[in-house]
């Protein structure tokens, strides 16, 4: 039984809070490259509970600072961005990004107010084409950004999305790790007829398996980030299919894919209690993306949503994510387009943050009951002992894939998963 005060450790993340101090442990991503142009402008963030703005400046250095003003607390996102610097349009007043005014036009020349006119600043740094920031104490910052495989392949071989998701980020993260649903809420009635002839162990992708064995059982391995997931499915007398997902501290997933198609991850950015931006990552480790990929990326018709401007997915809660009744009878289980929005449309649907309290969990939530007490169990151990967190001093572990793979039924998956190229980096 998971009481109401579990899920408010488990859930709320903003200051001072024990999961808002645990994610202030780590690196997180908070906007893509792409959202900022030197000298151009700036945008707004909020992460973890905190109205912050963020800045390209001259030198292509991005300053995350807080949102309001030293002078009169104005909004800086009015701010002009130039010459290394955001100006605040009421007053004037310059802040570097480090959160230091160098100028304070409309007082007296020389003032002693300047060195006291500074706001907070958060370090950032790019990696991956997304830009990483630290919230913590800063005897505490970790040297490095957890090395994930997406950030040490070129950008050709790469693309990262995100979409607005309207609920906590915590029902979202137990979506990434629940393989059971995948045999429902991602089901096209075509698939059925997708088996092909195996290869000896190499990696497949046999949606087959997860509709005619919809009962997985589940098997946690542990690891210096965090765990892998294996979800064991029937596939003949001789062998079962694996699906080896990975959970990376303190909001990161790998999930299965097909031979030889690009890896996915997902990384779930909490906004506030009750949004999170769901940051979605496509990688191949050994060649660059072709344009079909592209294309399918674009189109939102798999796991990257097709967005508006600000990142709020085409199909949302306001239009029922497009629902399509004919399209649940004849195609799909949902009658909904895209990976991404089928979980975000039964994810939302649970209300901002799900009442844990009342759930009736079953053997297919093995994962997530595992996964709720490592975060809450990593929360306290923070707040009560100083702990670091599991993967804050281990950045080069982060260096790990997944992948969907028939064994013998005798073979141990995670044995199999550091054996295999595919799934593990040499
Ligand atoms: S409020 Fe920003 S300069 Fe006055
Ligand atoms: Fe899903």
């Amino acid at each position: 039984m998971f009481t109401a005060e579990q899920n408010e450790v488990l859930t709320r993340v903003g200051p001072g809070t024990p999961m808002g101090d645990l994610f202030r442990s780590f690196w997180i991503p908070f906007l893509l490259s792409s959202e900022l142009e030197v000298d151009g402008p700036p945008k707004r963030v909020t992460l973890l509970g905190e109205n912050l703005v963020a800045y390209r400046d001259t030198q292509n250095r991005v300053g995350l600072l807080d949102r309001h003003c030293a002078h009169r607390r104005a909004d800086l996102f009015f701010g002009r961005n130039e010459d290394c610097g955001l100006r605040c349009t009421y007053h004037g007043w310059k802040f570097d990004i480090t959160g230091q005014a160098s100028e304070l036009p409309a007082e007296p020349e020389g003032t002693p107010l300047i060195k006291d006119a500074k706001i907070k600043a958060y370090p950032t740094r790019e990696s991956g084409d997304v830009i990483w920031t630290y919230m913590g104490p800063k005897e505490k910052e970790p040297k490095d950004i957890p090395l994930l495989d997406w950030t040490a392949v070129p950008p050709t071989h790469r693309a990262a999305t995100k979409r607005l998701q309207e609920n906590n980020w915590a029902q979202a993260v137990e979506g990434g790790l629940d393989s059971s649903h995948v045999s429902f809420l991602h089901r096209a009635f075509t698939q059925v007829q997708a088996a092909t002839t195996t290869k000896e162990g190499h990696l497949v992708q046999r949606p087959i398996y997860m509709v005619k064995d919809t009962r997985p059982t589940f098997h946690i391995h542990k690891t210096d980030y965090g765990f892998a997931i294996g979800a064991r499915r029937n596939a003949s007398d001789t062998e079962y299919y694996w699906r080896l997902s990975q959970f990376l501290m303190p909001a990161f997933t790998i999930i299965p894919t097909a031979e030889g198609r690009p890896l996915t991850g997902h990384f779930w950015v909490p906004i506030d209690d009750y949004n999170c931006w769901a940051y979605t990552f496509s990688w191949h480790p050994q060649r660059p993306l072709t344009d079909e990929e592209w294309e399918e990326y674009g189109s939102g018709a798999q796991i990257h949503a097709a967005v508006d401007e600000n990142f709020r997915p085409l199909a949302n809660k306001d239009n029922t994510y497009k629902l399509d009744r004919e399209m649940q009878r004849k195609e799909n289980y949902t009658g909904i387009v895209g990976v991404g929005i089928q979980d975000m449309s039964v994810q939302e649907s649970m209300g901002a943050i799900t009442d844990r309290s009342k759930e009736l969990l079953g053997a297919s939530d093995a994962a997530i009951v595992y996964w709720r007490r490592l975060m809450i169990d990593q929360a306290l151990q923070l707040k009560e002992k100083g702990k670091a967190p599991l993967g804050v001093e281990t950045p080069k572990a982060y260096q790990v894939r997944s992948g969907a793979v028939l064994l013998p039924k005798e073979a141990d998956p995670f044995k199999a998963m550091a054996q295999s190229i595919f799934l593990q980096p040499a």
